[in-house]
C-alpha cells in the first residue's frame, strides 16, 4: 500500500459541492497530468472544453436530466474525442484520412485514459468528481450548444468541486471476479461471483436507506432496453464509419 492507491481506493463519486471555485492553477495541474496518460501511438484525440458560461451549464443541467450538480459544482467539463486534427493534417496535405471502428475506439480509449488520469488528480488535491454520461441523452444539442465542429464528439461530462458530502465508498466485486489466470471463469461461477457480490452489497445499500436493492436486480433491468440508440447516427455524422 502507498498513499496513491490509498486515495485510488477511498474513491467516491461525489454529487453535491460548495459553492468553492476550482483555482485554474489546480484545473491546468490536472489537466497536464491526464495528459500524461498513455495515449495509442501518441495520438491525443481528446480535447477538454470547461464550461464557464452559466446559461451554457443550465442547458446542460436539462440535457443530462436534471442533474443539478452540472450547475453547482465549482468546475465542469465537457470530454470529447477529437479526431479533427488527423484529418486536417490530412487535408493539408492531401492524404486520405480513414476512420472506422479502430479510429473511433481509439479516441474513445484515449479520452477515457485522459480523463481518469485527470479525476484522480483532482481528487489528490481534495477535490471530488463525478463523471456525466447523461449528456449522451443528447449529444446534438451538445455539440450545437459547444459549437463543436465536424470530427469532435463529445463523449462525456465531468463535475469537479469541494465534496458538500460524505458518501460510502461503493464496494466493487472481489478481486477473483475480475482477475483471472490463463483465461476467464465459467458462466456457473460468473452467476456465483455476481450472487456474493449482492452479499456483500447488502451492507452498502441499508447504509444508503436501500435494504432490499440487489446488484443483480439492477443489472438484470440495465439492458432491457438498448440504450440511447440515436447515438450511433450521430457518430456517423461526425464522421466515424463502422467498416
Ligand atoms: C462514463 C461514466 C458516466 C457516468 N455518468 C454519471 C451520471 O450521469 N450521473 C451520475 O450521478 N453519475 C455518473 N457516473 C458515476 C457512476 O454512477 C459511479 O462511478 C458508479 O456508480 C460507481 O460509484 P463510485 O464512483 O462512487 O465508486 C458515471 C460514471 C462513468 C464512468
Amino acid at each position: 500500500m502507498n498513499d496513491i492507491i490509498e486515495l485510488m481506493l477511498a474513491h467516491r463519486s461525489i454529487r453535491t459541492y460548495t459553492d468553492e471555485p476550482v483555482p485554474t492553477e489546480d484545473i491546468h495541474a490536472a489537466v497536464e497530468a491526464g495528459q500524461k496518460a498513455a495515449t495509442s501511438s501518441n495520438i491525443q484525440t481528446y480535447s477538454i472544453v470547461h464550461v464557464t458560461d452559466a446559461a451554457m451549464r443550465e442547458a446542460l443541467v436539462s440535457i443530462s436530466g436534471g442533474q443539478e450538480k452540472v450547475l453547482d459544482c465549482g468546475a465542469f467539463f465537457v470530454l470529447c474525442a477529437d479526431m479533427r486534427r488527423h484529418a486536417l493534417l490530412a487535408e493539408r496535405c492531401g492524404v486520405p484520412c480513414e476512420e472506422n471502428v479502430e479510429s473511433f475506439l481509439l479516441s474513445v480509449i484515449d479520452t477515457a485514459l485522459f480523463a481518469q488520469n485527470m479525476a484522480l488528480a483532482f481528487e489528490s488535491m481534495g477535490w471530488g468528481t463525478c463523471y456525466i454520461g447523461g449528456i449522451r441523452n443528447d449529444l446534438q444539442a451538445v455539440q450545437d450548444l459547444l459549437h463543436l465542429p465536424h470530427r469532435v464528439s463529445p463523449l462525456f461530462g465531468m463535475t469537479v468541486g469541494r465534496p458538500a458530502e460524505d458518501p460510502w465508498p461503493r464496494p466493487r466485486f472481489p478481486i477473483s471476479m475480475v482477475l483471472q489466470e490463463n483465461g476467464v471463469m465459467s458462466d456457473a461461477d460468473v452467476l456465483a461471483g455476481c450472487d456474493a457480490y449482492d452479499e456483500l452489497m447488502k451492507d452498502y445499500y441499508l447504509k444508503r436507506g436501500a435494504s432490499g436493492r440487489t446488484w443483480c436486480g439492477q443489472m438484470e433491468r440495465f439492458y432491457e432496453q438498448p440504450k440511447r440508440p440515436h447515438l450511433q447516427a450521430f457518430f456517423e455524422s461526425k464522421g466515424i464509419r463502422w467498416r
